[in-house]
């Protein structure tokens, strides 16, 4: 597939997508953060079928995407001020918000609750596809449920292709991290997932602090799912200091395993059973890389991943909680 399909994506590609869309098939397509599994969010059987497609459960809700703001007020009962500035300040964007539902949104799309996800992405495909639907689309990230997101249209060929009508090919994501998702349902606004809009970036624009959701401020917090974003090679989140030691601990029954390092220093050499890839030291290129990385990485027989854990600060939060989410162990 040529990486620059980009420029090459023909009208009568989008036209194909659109008459797929009506007649309740699914289309993958690429955004900034992901590629999703796009299917029509007012159709029931659409959506149902992408339940299926995911092999996710029924109570996990689903994002829906618009083309246009002006499409907001079919999905959102209300929405507050905070949202309005969050709106001007990130969309179109990689910023999903949470908002009181209209009663006949879907109980499929929101899992019974009453709220409803809404994102506008800002990929050039995702738009030209949303606009020329028209109506909102769901779009869950193209993969089966509790692996690793696609950033790459082969990707998500892997991961659904026997049961997809059509892929659109963006090439690669440019982010590469799903969407941050902030709830504006509640009387203050939660981060239910952080992504590469970051919370300092929310707060700036509100000017007052943001929480991030725990266990006990929501019930339903994406990603919470036991091994959600895993690779299937058993993952180890070890902090710079213990890599070293860690590597030196192996025994021939480990073999072979991949450290993911950002400082080349940590490991002592690189062995015929221990290899080790270095990953871009800057948040953004590190986010870029990650999931092609551990999804190239899966498909090559180690017995384990060991990720060296990432710094402490705003903008690698989002890349910590996927790294979280990724491994068995935390040491
Ligand atoms: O970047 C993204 O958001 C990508 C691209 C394709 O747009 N989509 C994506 O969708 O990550 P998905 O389905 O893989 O993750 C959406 C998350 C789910 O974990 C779900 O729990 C949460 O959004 N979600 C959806 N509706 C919600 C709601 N009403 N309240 C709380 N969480 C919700
Ligand atoms: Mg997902």
């Amino acid at each position: 597939m040529p990486t620059d399909s980009l420029n090459i994506m023909k009208n009568s590609d989008i036209a194909k997508a659109v008459q797929v869309l009506r007649e309740g098939g699914l289309v993958a397509f690429p955004t900034e953060t992901v590629y999703g599994l796009g299917a029509d969010a007012s159709n029931e059987l659409a959506v149902r079928k992408v339940f299926q497609a995911k092999a996710r459960p029924a109570d996990h809700p689903l994002i829906v995407h618009i083309g246009s703001v002006n499409e907001l007020p079919d999905w959102a009962e209300v929405v507050p001020p905070a949202a309005k500035q969050l709106m001007d300040a990130f969309w179109p964007g990689p910023l999903t918000l949470v908002f009181k539902k209209r009663s006949y949104v879907l109980a499929s799309v929101t899992g019974g609750q009453d709220t409803v996800a809404v994102r506008m992405p800002s990929h050039p495909i995702a738009s030209e596809l949303l606009q020329a639907y028209g109506k909102g689309l769901v779009a869950p990230s193209a993969n089966q449920f509790t692996h690793l997101s696609p950033t790459s249209a082969a990707a998500v060929r892997e991961e659904l292709g026997s049961v997809i009508d059509l892929i659109l090919d963006g090439g690669a994501c440019e982010l590469g991290l799903e969407s941050t998702i902030l709830d504006v349902s509640r009387e203050k606004p939660v981060i239910l997932r952080p992504g590469m809009i970051t919370r300092t970036m929310l707060e700036n624009v509100l000017g007052e602090p943001i929480l991030v959701a725990t266990n006990e401020t929501t019930t339903r917090a994406p990603g919470r799912h036991h091994l959600h974003y895993a690779p299937t090679t058993k993952t180890i989140l070890l902090p710079t200091e213990k890599v070293a030691a860690y590597a030196r601990s192996l025994t021939p029954t480990d073999l072979p395993v991949v450290f993911v390092v950002r400082h080349e220093t940590v490991l002592p050499h690189e062995t015929g059973n221990i290899h080790w890839v270095t990953m871009p030291p800057a948040a953004k290129d590190y986010a870029h890389e990650l999931y092609r990385m551990l999804r190239t990485l899966d498909q090559q027989h180690y017995q384990q991943i060991i990720i060296e854990d990432v710094p402490l600060a705003p903008e690698w939060e989002a890349i910590r909680d996927r790294l979280t989410k990724a491994s068995y162990t935390q040491c």
